[in-house]
C-alpha cells in the first residue's frame, strides 16, 4: 500500500517540523502554554522550590518467594515441588509426591504471602502425604487381599517396608524387613556338674523339654520351654529354678580317726571317742573341674579326764583342790577348805564320756573364818564395850561391829566397821539468787530456812533446809530452791534516741516507735542490766527514679526530705509541664523510702517554623491544647517528639507526615511517534515513607510535566482508583493509558497521589524519550493524514514568512 515515494515525502515533512519547533511555534495543539520564567540570556527556567521528599533507599519491592528448600534427605527425594519454584506475591502452588512415591489423598499447597517484599522468604507450604512404591515378593512374607504383609509359615516377626532412597534422588529401593525365620532355642547355660540338660537339645519354638539333676545330686526336674515364634538362635530355654542337693557321696578312704560305720552303714562315734558323728557331702577341690564330692566328718571328740580347777585370788587361799588333779570321766573327788578357814568338804565329779579338759563339775563349799586376833590399835570412833563388845564413841554414830578380813596374800587381820561421825549441814551461797545465811551451820535434827537474795534484787517464796537425825555428811542439808524473781533495774542515762520524761520512757526527736523497756539477767556478773528497744531513726526519704532523662526535671527541692513533709518536683527548662508533689510518709525509718508521687509529663516548646507537612491547631478556648496533623497533600499520622539532646537541651520534632508517591512509575510505549505518546503509563501503590501504604490515598492522576518536572495545565491525562496495592511495590498494579501529543516544553509526564485533603505537592516524573517520539511510523492513516495537515499548516506559515 505504501510506496517509496511516501517515504520521501515523510521526510521531507520532518525536517520542516523541526525548523518549525526552533522557530518558537507552540500551538501544535491549539492550546497555548505560558513559557516559564527566563532567569537571564541563555534562557534557563527557574523553578519552584518543591518540598523535600525523603527517597528511601530500598523500596519494599514485590519479591517472589524462593523455591522450596528440604534438609531432610527422605523427604527431599520424597516431594516434588517444582511447581513451587517462582510463586509472586499472592499467588500458590502445587506440591506433589516426586516419582517413585505415591501421593495418597490430595495435592497440597504452597503459598507466597500476600504483599510480599522479602527477598529469599521461603513458599510456605504443607506435605503431601507420600508412600513407597510396593516392595517386591520376598521368601517369608505374604500379603493378604487387603494389601497387608504378613510373615508367612516358618517365619515370625512383624514386617516393615523399608524405603530408602537412592543417592541424588535417583530412584528408591523398598524391600521389606522383620520376618526372621523360626529356630530352636538354644540350651540353657547352667553348672553341668549340678543340672542335666543333655535332654535340652534342639528344643524347636513351642516346645519343651525337662532338666534333671546330675548325678550324685539328688532334686525335683524342671521343664524348660521355648517360647512361641522363636526366631533368635542364641534365646535360651526358658525353665522354671530348680534346686539340686549333694547328699550321698563316697566315704572318705582311709576312715578318718574318731568315727567307725555300724554294720547297717550309718556314721558312729569310735571308741574312746563321744559325740554324734555327722556326714555331709561336701564339694571337692576339684569340683569345677571333674564334678567331684566327698563325704566331710564332724562330731566326734576324744574322751578325756578333768582337770583341778585352777583358782586365783582369795578362792587360792580358802580352797584345797589337790583331790582333783586328774579325775577320769564317771569318777569323783572332794573340795575342802584350806587352814585357817573351817567349813564342811563338797564332792566333784567327771561326767561320763567327758570330752572336756575342764570339764570337772564342783561347787565351793561354806568355808569361813571363827575367830581372829584383836585389832591392835583401836581406831576413832569406837570404844570397848564390857571384855569382848564395841560400841560407837560419843558423838559417833551406827552398830559397832568385829570383822576378820583375808588379804591378797592370804593374811588375816581384824577390822571394825559401822560407827559415822555427827556432822552439822553447812550450805553455802552458791547462786546469787538464793540466801543461805540461815543455813550456815544446821545441827542434825533441825531446820533453816532458804530465801530469796534481796540485796540482790530478787523476790520471792521461802522454803525450809533440814539436817536429817544423825547427819554424818556436811553436805547433807535437804531443800528445795525457792522461787525468786527480779523485775526491776536502774534506768540508763538519755540518749541513743530514748528520753524519760516524767516517769516514763519516750522516743526522742528523729525517732519513732514504742519504747520497751527490759530488765535483763546478767548470770555471771548477777546484775539486772536495763535495755531499751523499740526507737528507730527517722530517715529522710530518697528520689524516686527519674527513668532514663532525669534532667527533665528540677527535683532541687526534694533532695533529704524529712518525714511528714512534701516538695514539688517541677519540669527543667527547657522542658515545659506542671509541677507534681511528692511526700515523705510521717514517721519514715525507712532509708531506702522514695518519696511518694507521680511524676510530671514534662514536654517541649513547638518547632518554629513548623517543618513542611505537619499542621498544628490550637484550641481556641486553651492555649496548651495542641493538636497536630498532617498538611494537606501529606500522608500518615503526626507527633511531635521531645528528643533529648546534650547538655540536658531538648529538640520538638515532628514525625509521622509524608508526601505519598507511588512507588514505582514508567512509560510503557505501545507504538509511540510521528510525535505521538502512545502506550500507558504503569505505576505502583504510594510510598509513604519506609513503607507501601494507600490508605490515605483516593486516586493517581497523569500529567504533562514541564522541564521542572511539575505538572502542565491543570487537566490531567488520567487517573487511576487506588487500593489495589499489596504492602509490597511493584509497577504494574495501575495503568493510565496514554494516547497524546506532548505539549511545547513537555519532557514526560508527573504522577500525583490525589488525598482527601487535596493533591500531594510533589508527584512521581516519568521521562519521555525523544527519540521513541520522533520515529517514523509507516502505515498508520490517521498520524499521516493528521501529519500532512500539519505540514500544509507549516508550509503555508513558511511562505508567509
Ligand atoms: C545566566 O545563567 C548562566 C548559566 O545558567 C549563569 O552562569 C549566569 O551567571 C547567569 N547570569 C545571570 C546574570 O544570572
Ligand atoms: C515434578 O513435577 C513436574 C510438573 O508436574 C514434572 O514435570 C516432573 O517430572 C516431576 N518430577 C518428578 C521427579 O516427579
Ligand atoms: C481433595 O480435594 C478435593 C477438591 O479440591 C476436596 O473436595 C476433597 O475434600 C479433598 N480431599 C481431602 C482428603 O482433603
Ligand atoms: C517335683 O515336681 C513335680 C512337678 O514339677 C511336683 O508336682 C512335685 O511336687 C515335685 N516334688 C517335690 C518333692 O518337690
Ligand atoms: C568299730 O566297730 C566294730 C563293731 O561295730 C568294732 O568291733 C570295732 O572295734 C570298732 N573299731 C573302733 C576303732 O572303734
Ligand atoms: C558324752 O557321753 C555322755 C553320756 O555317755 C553324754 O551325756 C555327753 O553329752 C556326751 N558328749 C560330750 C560331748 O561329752
Ligand atoms: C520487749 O523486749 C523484749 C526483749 O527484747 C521482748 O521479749 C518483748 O516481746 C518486747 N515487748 C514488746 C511489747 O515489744
Ligand atoms: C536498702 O537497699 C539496699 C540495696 O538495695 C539493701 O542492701 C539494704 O538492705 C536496704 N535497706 C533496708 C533497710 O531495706
Ligand atoms: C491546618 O488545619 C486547619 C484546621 O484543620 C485548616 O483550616 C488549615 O487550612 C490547615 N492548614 C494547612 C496548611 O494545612
Ligand atoms: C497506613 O497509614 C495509616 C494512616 O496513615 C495508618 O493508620 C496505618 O496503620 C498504616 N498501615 C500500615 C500497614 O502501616
Ligand atoms: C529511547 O528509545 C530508543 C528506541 O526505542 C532507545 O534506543 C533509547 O535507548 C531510548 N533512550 C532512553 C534514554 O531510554
Amino acid at each position: 500500500m505504501h510506496g517509496p515515494c511516501f517515504m520521501e515525502v515523510y521526510t521531507l515533512l520532518v525536517l520542516l517540523l523541526v525548523q518549525a519547533h526552533a522557530a518558537g511555534f507552540d500551538n501544535l495543539r491549539g492550546e497555548r502554554r505560558l513559557q516559564d520564567t527566563m532567569d537571564n540570556a541563555s534562557m534557563q527556567p527557574v523553578c519552584t522550590p518543591k518540598p523535600a521528599v525523603s527517597f528511601v533507599d530500598q523500596k519494599p519491592m514485590c519479591q517472589p518467594c524462593a523455591s522450596i528448600t528440604i534438609n531432610d534427605q527422605v523427604k527431599r527425594c520424597m516431594f516434588n515441588t517444582s511447581l513451587c519454584d517462582a510463586v509472586g506475591p499472592g499467588e500458590t502452588c502445587m506440591i506433589d509426591c516426586a516419582a517413585p512415591f505415591v501421593r495418597v489423598g490430595n495435592w497440597t499447597t504452597g503459598q507466597c504471602p500476600k504483599g510480599n517484599s522479602i527477598p529469599d522468604r521461603m513458599v510456605m507450604w504443607s506435605e503431601p502425604t507420600c508412600i513407597c512404591p510396593e516392595p517386591d515378593a520376598q521368601q517369608g512374607y505374604a500379603q493378604d487381599s487387603s494389601g497387608r504383609w504378613h510373615c508367612t509359615q516358618g517365619f515370625a516377626g512383624v514386617p516393615e517396608v523399608v524405603c530408602e532412597p537412592l543417592p541424588g534422588c535417583a530412584g528408591v529401593q523398598t524391600f521389606l524387613r522383620g520376618c526372621d525365620k523360626l529356630v530352636p532355642c538354644a540350651m540353657p547355660s547352667v553348672d553341668n556338674c549340678r543340672f542335666d540338660v543333655s535332654r535340652c537339645t534342639q528344643v524347636p519354638p513351642g516346645g519343651s523339654c525337662e532338666i534333671h539333676c546330675q548325678t550324685p545330686l539328688t532334686g525335683n526336674h524342671t521343664v524348660a520351654v521355648c517360647k512361641d515364634l522363636n526366631t533368635d538362635p542364641l534365646q535360651e530355654l526358658d525353665y522354671f529354678p530348680l534346686t539340686c542337693l549333694l547328699e550321698s557321696c563316697p566315704d572318705p578312704s582311709p576312715w578318718p580317726i574318731g568315727y567307725n560305720k555300724t554294720a547297717d552303714g550309718k556314721w558312729v562315734c569310735a571308741t574312746g571317742y563321744n559325740g554324734t558323728a555327722r556326714n555331709r557331702c561336701e564339694l571337692g577341690d576339684t569340683w569345677t573341674s571333674d564334678c567331684s564330692a566327698a563325704a566331710a566328718l564332724t562330731g566326734c571328740l576324744q574322751v578325756v579326764p578333768c582337770l583341778a580347777p585352777t583358782l586365783t585370788g582369795l578362792d587360792g587361799c580358802t580352797y584345797d583342790v589337790s583331790a582333783c588333779t586328774s579325775v577320769n570321766p564317771g569318777e569323783q573327788c572332794e573340795v575342802h577348805c584350806k587352814s585357817p578357814f573351817t567349813g564342811a568338804k563338797t564332792e566333784a565329779y567327771c561326767p561320763d564320756g567327758n570330752t572336756d579338759p575342764n570339764g570337772l563339775v564342783w561347787t565351793r563349799p561354806p568355808c569361813g573364818l571363827d575367830s581372829c586376833d584383836e585389832p591392835g590399835q583401836v581406831p576413832a570412833g569406837y570404844q570397848r564395850f564390857g571384855t569382848t563388845g564395841w560400841e560407837c564413841a560419843q558423838s559417833y554414830t551406827g552398830f559397832a561391829e568385829k570383822v576378820c578380813e583375808t588379804t591378797e596374800s592370804c593374811e588375816i587381820r581384824a577390822v571394825l566397821q559401822g560407827c559415822l561421825q555427827l556432822v552439822p549441814c553447812e550450805a553455802q551461797d552458791t547462786d546469787c539468787r538464793y540466801d543461805f545465811s540461815d543455813c550456815m551451820s544446821v545441827q542434825p535434827n533441825s531446820q533453816c530456812t532458804v530465801t530469796c537474795k534481796a540485796q540482790n534484787g530478787f523476790a520471792g517464796s521461802s522454803t525450809t533446809g533440814t539436817c536429817l537425825q544423825g547427819n554424818t555428811d556436811v553436805n547433807g542439808l535437804v531443800y528445795t530452791n525457792p522461787v525468786c524473781v527480779i523485775n526491776s533495774c536502774s534506768d540508763p542515762a538519755n540518749g541513743n534516741g530514748y528520753v524519760k520524761v516524767e516517769d516514763h520512757w519516750e522516743c526522742a526527736d528523729g525517732y519513732s516507735g514504742r519504747v520497751n523497756k527490759t530488765c535483763m539477767w546478767m548470770e555471771d556478773e548477777c546484775v539486772a542490766e536495763p535495755l531499751l528497744s523499740g526507737c528507730v531513726m527517722e530517715q529522710p526519704c530518697r528520689l524516686p527514679d527519674l527513668g532514663p532523662v532525669p534532667c527533665m526535671y528540677d527535683v532541687s527541692d526534694c533532695t533529704a526530705v524529712p518525714p511528714g513533709q512534701v516538695c514539688s518536683v517541677r519540669c527543667q527548662s527547657p522542658y515545659l509541664g506542671p509541677t507534681s508533689d511528692f511526700a515523705c510518709p510521717v514517721a519514715n525509718t525507712d532509708p531506702n523510702r522514695t518519696l511518694l508521687g507521680v511524676l510530671p509529663v514534662c514536654g517541649c516548646g513547638e518547632p518554629t517554623p513548623l517543618p513542611p507537612g505537619y499542621n498544628l491547631t490550637q484550641d481556641p478556648f486553651d492555649d496548651n491544647k495542641i493538636t497536630y496533623s498532617c498538611a494537606e497533600g501529606y500522608g500518615g499520622f503526626a507527633r511531635k517528639l521531645c528528643q533529648p539532646g546534650p547538655d540536658c537541651t531538648v529538640d520538638p520534632l515532628m514525625t509521622g507526615c509524608a508526601i505519598p508517591l507511588s512507588c514505582e512509575a514508567i512509560f510503557v510505549d505501545d507504538s509511540s511517534g510521528n510525535g505521538l505518546a502512545r502506550g500507558a503509563i504503569h505505576l505502583g501503590p504510594a510510598l509513604v515513607g519506609a513503607s507501601v501504604n494507600e490508605s490515605d490515598v483516593l486516586y493517581y492522576e497523569v500529567f504533562w510535566a514541564d522541564s521542572c518536572e511539575d505538572r502542565m495545565g491543570s487537566t490531567a491525562l488520567g487517573q487511576a482508583q487506588a487500593g489495589m496495592g499489596d504492602a509490597c511495590c511493584r509497577s504494574d498494579v495501575y495503568s493510565v493509558p496514554i494516547d497524546s501529543r506532548p505539549p511545547e516544553g513537555a519532557t514526560g509526564w508527573v504522577v500525583y497521589s490525589a488525598l482527601r485533603g487535596g493533591r500531594a505537592p510533589v508527584g512521581v516524573f516519568v521521562p519521555l524519550n525523544q527519540t521513541m517520539l520522533n520515529a517514523i511510523v509507516i502505515g498508520n492513516n490517521a498520524h499521516f493524514s493528521q501529519t500532512v495537515w500539519i505540514v500544509f499548516w507549516l508550509a503555508v506559515a513558511i511562505i508567509g514568512f
